[in-house]
Parts: structure tokens; sequence; C-alpha cells
């Protein structure tokens, strides 16, 4: 999902030839105002809306993070952060601008599939531009530009969203496209004609409609949809899927809409194509809509990659519902924080604005409510209160929604919130919600898939994760395993005490591991072909190839507290102790719950080895590790 990882189109050679010619403050400085403070530059971070600079770039590292959100790498994956582009892209822009020849190792193969989408991106293109101008300039449009007129969308809004006209004939289209040089094949591919069921001829598809291009999110056409002028069927018609255009995986509007919704952290998802454009009209600018299906995941994915917040606003007709409450819990898998704006029955965004205005609509979007609260509204206003049975009913819905709630505070809170909305017992509203929740909680620790989604999963000590979950013990450890990386990377010694006093293979992160042997490995590099040029951390970040390792990797090597403490190998040695402390208590956790669980007979065997590890392990604690101070 996040980032192409890097794709290793072009050589390594051409790489680290951009790498050399390229200085990631220079090229950041296009985009921030950075200000230098000690070895590094900070400036406001332009992945997330602060006024604070925690925004940081290293020259002498050629890394940025920031550590207010998390964004971080090295400055191909700046670009690619802040173009939204792939890895090649990124590759391509960097070595234009540092003068560096990018030979592409392509197959020929690959080559013509490339060029064939690119003739179907010239094709949509081409297409968009004849269409807008049949509506701008043709006589036959008139009705079209009267239709627009009068569902009140200004010329610069049409502008803007580039609506169009295709005319009501069999080949015009055709004809327009042919004369630009496109053949039939290519616009049957395109979606733009339709072969005829005969199989001797090939018509237009859209016709007499008003026409909506979708794009990609760098703004390239891909698709359209075309809506008619008058009553018939049906009222939207859209694009074939082709090679370029995935239903599933396109947002429209995103294009015009990412810049605002990155400034706002927040996304606001409607249905239908003119309301999205109806809220840009009206300066909401971080509208974006579903094309008239259900959100998807990637839909969902590519939306929370600009915003961590959603707000969805459907029509509030039961389709509507279904689709809101799928598409919220969708949002909430791939990790955006989801609001839901209700709608008052019958309207949709644009005619709220329309007929209400802007306020009224700045309103519904406030009043948005969080999932919880929506899925309790809706249980509330299906429930005729003045019945008993009815109430009952709905409060054991409640109690299942209600049980899926992690926290214990915000449990109690919106019991105490159902009950008093359904008016039952409070009570026995909450020995149901946490009677099903104890049972959701048993069921959830036998699966393994949520505990892989866990930010700081502790790998291999899933059965205490509760316990540990509840300390700071967790965060100690992460910590110290965090700056020892970053003296590691420092300082040779240092890497060498850790790799003896420690198994790094067994770092409480898979994060980390990886930084570990990507360390390693730098040294290996580094001893065959001594001093190349580059920095250590520069290096390293070369033999980390998944991009979102590279990221956290990247605020590791740059650390939090700018200075590096003045006793290097003393403060390798107090992070060492936090993390061999650690995984002694853990064991010890573990031994004390093997020995409680075996049986007093038969066992006894084993239960003697459990006992001399436990007092082994427990002298080791306090004759190594007690004395110990540390500052971390
Ligand atoms: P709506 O029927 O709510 O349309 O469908 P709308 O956007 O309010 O249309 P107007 O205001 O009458 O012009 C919502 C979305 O569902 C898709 C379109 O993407 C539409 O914007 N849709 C709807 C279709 O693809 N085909 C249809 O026939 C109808
Ligand atoms: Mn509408």
């Amino acid at each position: 999902m996040r980032g192409e990882g890097r794709t290793r189109a072009y050589s390594e050679e051409a790489l680290s030839e951009i790498r050399a010619r390229t200085d990631i403050v220079e090229v950041v400085s296009g985009y921030v105002q950075l200000k230098q403070s000690g070895n590094t530059y900070k400036g406001l971070c332009p992945f997330h809306t602060e006024k604070t600079p925690s925004f940081t770039v290293s020259r002498e590292k050629q890394l940025f993070y920031c550590f207010g959100c998390g964004a971080g790498g090295d400055v191909f994956s700046f670009v690619m952060k802040i173009e939204n582009m792939g890895f090649r892209d990124a590759a391509r822009m960097l070595a234009e601008r540092a003068g560096v020849a990018l030979v592409e190792d392509e197959s020929p193969q690959a080559k013509a599939v490339r060029e064939k989408r690119r003739r179907l991106y010239d094709c949509m293109e081409t297409a968009c531009r004849y269409y807008q101008s049949v509506f701008a300039n043709s006589k036959e449009a008139q009705r079209a530009r009267s239709y627009v007129k009068q569902r009140g969308l200004s010329e610069d809004t049409v502008k803007r969203f580039r609506l169009g006209y295709a005319p009501n004939a069999w080949d015009s289209t055709l004809l327009a496209l042919q004369s630009k040089g496109f053949s039939h094949e290519e616009l049957v591919s395109a979606g733009l004609i339709i072969s005829s069921k005969s199989g001797k001829g090939y018509y237009d598809r859209f016709r007499g409609r008003v026409m909506f291009p979708i794009t990609d999110v760098s703004g390239k056409v891909i698709g359209f949809g075309g809506r008619v002028l008058d009553g018939s069927e049906p009222k939207y018609l859209n694009s074939p899927e082709t090679q370029l255009f995935l239903k599933g995986r396109t947002v429209y509007g995103l294009a015009v809409a990412k810049d605002s919704i990155r400034r706002k952290s927040k996304a606001v998802i409607v249905e239908g194509y003119t309301d999205a454009i109806m809220c840009h009209q009206f300066g909401f600018t971080n509208v974006v809509a579903t094309l008239g299906t259900a959100l998807t995941k990637e839909q969902a994915e590519t939306v929370s990659r600009y915003a961590s917040e959603v707000i969805i606003a459907y029509d509030a007709d039961s389709a509507g519902e279904a689709a809101t409450l799928r598409g919220m819990d969708i949002l909430q898998q791939v990790g955006a924080s989801v609001k839901v704006a209700v709608l008052p029955v019958g309207e949709d965004p644009d005619s709220i604005l329309r007929k209400h205005g802007r306020e009224a609509w700045a309103k519904v979007l406030e009043d948005a409510k969080p999932l919880i609260d929506y899925k309790l509204y809706l249980i509330v206003s299906r429930t005729d209160i003045f019945k008993l049975d009815e109430r009952v009913r709905a409060a054991k819905e409640a109690a299942r929604v209600l049980a899926g709630v992690e926290s214990d505070i915000e449990r109690m809170e919106y019991a105490e919130k159902a009950a008093r909305m359904l008016n039952v017992s409070y009570d026995a509203m909450l020995g149901d919600i946490n009677r099903l929740a104890k049972r959701s909680t048993s069921r959830r620790a036998r699966s393994q898939g949520r505990e892989a989604q866990d930010r700081f999963e502790v790998r291999r000590y899933t059965s205490f994760k509760d316990d540990i979950a509840k300390s700071n013990e967790v965060s100690r450890v992460l910590k110290a395993e965090r700056l020892l990386l970053r003296l590691m990377a420092e300082n040779k010694r240092v890497f060498e005490m850790a790799r003896e006093k420690l198994n790094l293979d067994e770092l409480s992160d898979e994060r980390h591991i990886a930084l570990a042997r990507a360390i390693q490995a730098s040294q290996d590099v580094h001893n065959e072909s001594a001093g190349s040029g580059s920095s250590a951390s520069e290096r390293i970040m070369e033999l980390i190839d998944d991009r979102e390792a590279l990221e956290y990797a990247a605020g590791i090597l740059i650390g939090e507290e700018q200075k590096l403490p003045d006793d290097l190998t003393k403060a390798a040695d107090d992070c060492i102790k936090v993390i061999l402390k650690y995984k002694l208590a853990v064991r010890i956790r573990q031994i004390e719950k093997e020995l409680a669980s075996l049986s007093d007979t038969g066992e006894m065997q084993k239960s003697r080895e459990l006992l001399q590890e436990l007092g082994y392990l427990k002298k080791r604690i306090s004759e190594e590790l007690e004395p110990f101070r540390g500052t971390i």
C-alpha cells in the first residue's frame, strides 16, 4: 500500500549518482521554509498542520523526519510524499534536477506496455479537451450550458472540474478523436466508443450528456461520468473499467482536493459528483466523492494517506445508511478516525448548499458524530421508545455495539448515554456490555490478525502483552532500543559492544531488527570500500528496502534529542541493561506462569528445571543489572 518500495528499475550507479549530486536541504527548501538550528534545519511540516516546527532535515545525514507526525526518510521519500509520486517518478524528477541521465533497464515488453498506457492517457486527455470545447462553443451544447447554469454551477467551477458536453450523435467523439490520430482499437480500450453488436461498426458511448472527467490523484483524466439532461436512465453513465480506470481505487475530485485535505488533516467524502463540486464551489475544498458505489478499502487507504480524520456525508436514505456503516468500518480498519455527518432526509450536500447555504452545511459537518455515537443514534432512531420490548431489543443491540469499545472509560461513558437514551437501567446496560466484551476479547486474543496491527507490537511475548502494555516498561524498552540503534550507527565501538551483549535479532520491533541488520551490513560494506564519500547513515538508509521501515529509521537516526550524550559508551551500556533486564523479566513471568499451570503430580522434573532457571535469572538481575540506576 504505502510507497511502492524501491523498484530497482534504475541502475544502482544512476541512483547513487543522483544521491551524490543532490542535497536534501536544497530540495526540501523548494517546498518548506527551513531555518538552521545547530546541525540540522527545522521548518513547519508540510505533511501535517503545526504551529511550531518539528519537521527536521539533516544535511549531514541527508534525511528528514517530522517529530510531530512521523513522516521521514531520504530525499527520494520526500519527493514521493510531497509530490505523491512513485519511486520511479521521484527518481526521474531528481535525476533531471541533478542532471543525471537515467537509463531505464526495461524489457521490450515492459516498454510496449508503458507506451500503450501513455497513449491511453493521451486519448483520455484529448477526449476531455474535446468535450470541454464542445461545451464551450457548440450551438448544440446550449442546452447543456443552461442546464449547468440552472444547477448553479459557476463558470469557474466548470473550468476547475473541466466539465464538458458529449454531442448527441453516434460518431462525433469517434470522428473527432480519429482525426487526432487515435485508432478504433485505442478508443475502444479507452472506453470512449463501443463496437456494435453486428461487429461491423462503432458508436460513441457518451451521447448528449454533460461530461464529468474523473482523474487520478495527479490530475490525469482516466474516465468520465456523463449525466443526462432530462430524466432518462441511466442518470449517470460512467466509463467502463479500463487499464487506467479502476473504479474501486478511484476517488472523485482528489486531485483538486488533496492539498486542502492535507492542510486541514481532514477529508469529507460525499456520494455524488455534483455534491463534491458544489462543496468546492462554496469553499469546502477538502471534499471528494466515491463513484456512486460503496467505499472500498483502496479508496479508504488513498484518502487516509492525506488525512487522519475523515467525515462521511452520505445521503440519509437507507442505502446511504448501510453504505455509511460499511464505509466507516473500512475507514477504521485502515486507521482513520471517522465521523458521520447526518443529513436531513431527502437532502444531499448539493441541495443543502443551494437551498440553505454555506452555514447550514458547515453546521452539518460540525455536528458530525463519531462512529459509536452514530451507531447509537441509528439504533435509537429506529426504536419506539414507548414500547418496553422495543427498548429491550434496542438496548441489547446497543450493548453489542458498545462491547466493541476498547477503552473502559469510554465504554462506561457510552453505556450511560445509551441507558439514558433508551431509558433503561445503567447497571443492566453495563452488565450486558461487559459480558459481551469479555467474550469478544478472549475471541480476539485467539485471533492472530489483530496483534499484527498493533503499532508497537512486541514480538513473541504476546501472551504477556496485556500486562506489559499496562506498564511503561514497553515504551521504556523501545526507547532504549531506539537510542541504542542511533548510537550504534554513530559509533563502531558501540555497535560491536551491542552485538556482543545482545542478540540483535531479538529486538522488540521488526523495524528495529531491520535497522540493526542494515547497520551491520553497512559496516561490512564500509570495511570493503573504505571511505566512499557518503555518510554512515546514508549508507545505512540505502540498505533498507522498505519505505515504511525507512521512514521509521530516519526518525531514529536523526534522533529527537538532537544532542548525543557525551559518553556514548556509557549511554549504550545503559540502554543494553534496560533491554536485557526487560528480556529477563519477560522470561521470568513466562516461567512463573508455566509453573502455576503445572499440576503437582508427575511433573516434578519440569518444575525443578523451571525453578532452577528462575533462580538463575533472578540472581542475574540482582547482580548484574540491579545496581544500575539508568537515565533512560
Ligand atoms: P445520486 O443519484 O445521488 O446523484 O447518485 P447525484 O450526484 O445527487 O446527482 P444529481 O444531483 O441528480 O446530478 C450519486 C452518485 O452515484 C453515481 C454517480 O457517481 C452519482 O454522482 N451514479 C448515480 C451513477 O454512477 N449512475 C447513476 O445512474 C446514478
Ligand atoms: Mn444531487
